[in-house]
């Protein structure tokens, strides 16, 4: 046997001025999955994380809330390690950033940077705050676009005409902290200089660090020249104060992945076989990796292998990037209640649900996951219940009713046997390249063996016939056999299914090097229902209370909304999208021929839309805002044309028409200039 690896993972530091939401959760489950795959093996594999608590953001939270930056920082570290609990990410250690450990680690590392030349200083004019006292980030200034002249815009970019510019540039600038006009002024900023370590760079990114289209986009970030990386922030910052710098902070991102480390350090102090220097000294032969989202690369694949290495220290042997998650096909939103947080999500339903979803559908790649909430209770359906959960229910009666709930010994089915063992390398190469999705795939191809297997046995047939009882109980424990290796090869992404499951067989926690073994002669326990089908109105359920979530959090920020009340609450720009995408929406001018109310709809309009050449029947949900829907009739509107047609309880609804507004009576059905025709294509 191979001796075992040494393996120290990590997720990314979650920040800590929010709460976990979905999103999140697919970064900690995938790495919680992997890293309890390692220990099913036989490694030593150690996952630590921590709260990232510094930064100006977090320390205005708690000025907000009238309590210290440690309180706030405390609270959520307690929500935030009760969430991952919840949803079975068994992390070795969970720590926080500003802790002691780190602060020495940060420390230690600035200092070695510095005395080897690594760091540069220069004066850098900023935005500053007069009431405040404080400078501003981009994102706490705000004022009038210079381009468009949109009110309201903030310091980097405007969100209606989409420019980006200096805070400087902006018109009529006011600190959105305390609405006063900033002044610009000057102060010493601390650089880290990145450009000394372009050429190890782009060795490492190329050294199979990364996934590949990973390193090609780092390829054009170096193309493109680096630049040196302001670590420095001015008082008050919450956060560590720079050494021999009084007044001078670390910037949050300079300690954060430093966290890492420092969670490391404080797990060494309790488990002696941890050796910190072991892990991460230069030429240590343990492994190290950071799953990370792709949003935050740049940190990860640039400045901190720099940092680490012009400090004397490893490099990470590789990042596991993820994409972002989706929701039904689209960026996770709060209006239509898929922003779901991991608290919400817990209320409703079983965490491994998700788990499994999550599993079935990553990759090795960097693309987006869409949790489809149909989808999601069709497939954990399916396959958990339907497939897997099945066997055992199917073959533990007989053995209980038959054979005083006592396995049989049987050397049945040799080539069924052997379908399964034949797989096994196959679905460990899958888990160990991250690609959950095709080690999802071969197990359920093996339940399906199995069930199809035990159909065409029918022990229940069997079971009604003369001197037929030894041949059922073959059948049967060869099936709770077969159930048996499927839990093994499950176990990573359902741990509680898996302890159930123990029960169940009345067997020590398996490892993979069961799945070499057979039960025989062995007495089961009583079989309860190991996992129950997820309720489509449970889901329902959760996406209501995420609603609810958000006009809870509306309404407590308009109270507090910079600049006084009555601002509109904005929903976050999305993402950029390329211009196919974009052009793929099939837009067009409709007239509304008929309006008219449905019968026994709250909010629902029936919209008869004439598009040029065709007619097309819609539902729509803006009745509150339309109490006299006649008065809808002749009015051109802009229709999307190419939706996938949806089944309501009312009919089907061909595409959508455009509206906007946060809902209620505020709905704006959208027009277009007149002399516009029906079945026009949008630009
Ligand atoms: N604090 C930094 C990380 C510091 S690591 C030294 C941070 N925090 S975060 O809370 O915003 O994000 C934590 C992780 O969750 C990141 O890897 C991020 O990419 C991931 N995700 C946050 N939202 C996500 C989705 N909607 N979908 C998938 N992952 C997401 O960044
Ligand atoms: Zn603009």
């Amino acid at each position: 046997m191979s001796e075992a690896r040494k393996i120290l993972v990590t997720s990314a530091l979650p920040y800590a001025n929010g709460s976990i939401h979905l999103g999140h959760m697919l970064e900690y489950i995938q790495t919680d999955m992997w890293v309890r795959y390692q220990k099913l093996r036989g490694n030593t594999c150690t996952y630590v994380c921590a709260d990232d608590a510094h930064g100006s953001a977090i320390m205005l939270r708690a000025e907000k809330e009238g309590i210290t930056p440690e309180q706030l920082i405390a609270n959520v570290q307690t929500e935030h390690m009760t969430d991952f609990a919840d949803f079975l990410v068994d992390f070795d250690n969970f720590h926080s950033t500003h802790a002691e450990e780190n602060r020495e680690l940060s420390t230690a590392i600035y200092l070695k940077l510095r005395d080897n030349g690594h760091i540069a200083t220069r004066s850098v004019t900023q935005y500053f705050d007069p009431e405040k006292g404080m400078f501003l980030a981009d994102r706490f200034i705000k004022g009038t676009c210079p381009k468009c002249a949109a009110e309201d815009q903030y310091g980097d970019n405007c969100e209606k005409c989409g420019a980006t510019y200096e805070p400087t540039e902006l018109k009529n600038p006011r600190s959105a902290i305390s609405g006063a006009t900033p002044v610009l002024k000057d102060s010493k900023h601390f650089f880290f200089k990145l450009p000394d370590f372009e050429a190890m760079l782009k060795e490492w990114t190329r050294s199979g660090a990364l996934q590949e289209s990973v390193a090609n986009k780092i390829a054009e970030w170096l193309d493109g020249g680096l630049q040196e990386w302001d670590i420095s922030r001015d008082a008050p910052y919450f956060g560590f104060e720079i050494p021999d710098e009084p007044g001078k902070y670390f910037y949050v991102w300079l300690d954060a992945p430093v966290g890492y480390m420092a969670s490391f350090k404080n797990l060494c102090a309790r488990r002696p076989e941890l050796d910190f220097d072991e892990y991460w000294k230069k030429d240590s032969t343990a492994e190290l990796y950071h799953f990370i989202g792709k949003d935050i690369i740049n940190f990860h694949a640039l400045f901190w292998p720099a940092m680490l290495e012009g400090a004397g220290f490893r490099k990470p042997t590789a990042l596991n990037v993820h994409g972002y998650l989706t929701v039904n096909g689209q960026k996770m939103s709060k209006s239509r209640g898929t922003f779901v947080k991991a608290r919400t999500y817990l209320d409703h339903l079983n965490p491994e649900y998700l788990r499994y979803y999550y599993a079935s559908k990553l990759g090795r790649g960097v693309d987006d996951l869409d949790l489809n909430l149909e989808d999601f209770v069709q497939k954990v359906n399916s396959d958990l219940v339907g497939k897997v959960v099945n066997i055992a229910s199917r073959c533990a009666g007989f053995i209980h009713k038959g054979n005083a709930g006592v396995l049989v010994s049987t050397d049945i089915e040799p080539e069924l046997r052997a379908s399964f063992s034949e797989a096994l390398p196959s679905i460990a190469d899958a888990y160990e390249k991250r690609d959950f999705a095709r080690a999802m795939r071969e197990v359920m191809h093996l339940a399906d063996l199995a069930n199809a297997w035990i159909a065409d046995k029918a022990p229940w047939a069997l079971n009604k016939a003369e001197g037929k009882q030894a041949e059922v109980q073959a059948i049967c424990a060869l099936g709770i056999n077969l159930f048996r290796q499927l839990i093994i090869l499950l176990k990573p992404v359902l741990p509680n299914l898996a302890k159930a499951a123990e029960d169940f067989l009345n067997v020590a926690p398996l490892s993979w090097t069961d799945l070499d073994t057979q039960l025989a002669n062995h007495q089961l326990n009583p079989f309860t229902p190991l996992m129950t089908r997820i309720e489509p109105a449970k889901v329902e359920a959760m996406v209501e209370a995420s609603k609810e979530d958000l006009a809870a959090t509306a309404e407590a920020s308009q109270d507090s909304a910079p600049g006084g009340n009555g601002e509109l609450v904005k929903e976050p720009l999305a993402e950029t999208i390329d211009f196919n995408t974009f052009a793929a929406v099939d837009l067009r001018i409709a007239l509304i021929e008929k309006c008219e109310f449905v019968e026994g709809a709250d909010k629902l309009l029936r919209l008869t839309l004439d598009i040029g050449d065709a007619k097309r029947n819609v539902f729509s949900g803006i009745k509150s805002a339309y109490p006299d829907p006649s008065k809808l009739e002749g009015r051109l509107t802009l229709y999307v044309a190419n939706l996938a047609a949806r089944k309501m309880k009312f009919g089907v609804s061909e595409g959508m028409v455009l509206a906007a507004g946060p809902g209620g009576e505020e709905i704006y059905l959208l027009s277009p200039d007149s002399g516009a025709k029906p079945g026009q294509r949008v630009h």
